[in-house]
């Protein structure tokens, strides 16, 4: 079975660093699989549920440019590298989706920022940092 690690990533400057960390990780392994996954979420409960579609796509497609160009760097190093960007409807953490993208995908690491584009906040953690370490199933690499 591959050795596979998920990058959690915001596009912040520590899940850009998780993934230079991702690659370090996977250096002695034969066959490793980056996923570099980054979750869009309802930013919160709104009367239009059509509306929250829309603006979620247009996030989501906002988002992709970042993601592909990561995986074309990885790809040129010879990684293996899949991305996927992941829509939450719910008003969950996005740690949620995260940690259930681990399981489904035989993740043995998931590797991100202790921080993320929160802004300064009061607690080292960050929320999704401080749900992962708690709830995931695997091994959680904190970058900071
Ligand atoms: N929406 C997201 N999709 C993927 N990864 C995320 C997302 N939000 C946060 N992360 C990961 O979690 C790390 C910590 O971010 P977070 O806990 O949200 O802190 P903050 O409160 O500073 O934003 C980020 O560096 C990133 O690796
Ligand atoms: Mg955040």
């Amino acid at each position: 079975m591959s050795f596979n690690v998920l990058v959690a990533y915001d596009r912040s400057d520590l899940s850009r660093k998780a993934v230079e960390e991702a690659k370090e990780q996977i250096k002695l392994a034969e066959d490793a699989v980056v996923h570099i996954v980054t979750v869009i979420s309802n930013g919160g409960p709104t009367v239009n549920a059509t509306l929250a579609r829309s603006f979620m796509n247009d996030l989501a497609k906002e988002a992709r440019p970042a993601i592909e160009s990561i995986r074309k760097e990885l790809e040129e190093g010879g990684i293996k590298c899949k991305t996927d960007i992941l829509l939450d409807y719910t008003f969950r953490n996005p740690a949620s989706q995260l940690i259930d993208y681990a399981k489904e995908n035989e993740i043995e690491l998931i590797v991100l920022g202790s921080r993320g584009l929160g802004g300064v906040g009061r607690f080292f953690l960050g929320s999704v940092s401080s749900q992962v370490v708690h709830q995931a199933h695997c091994k959680v690499l904190v970058v900071k």
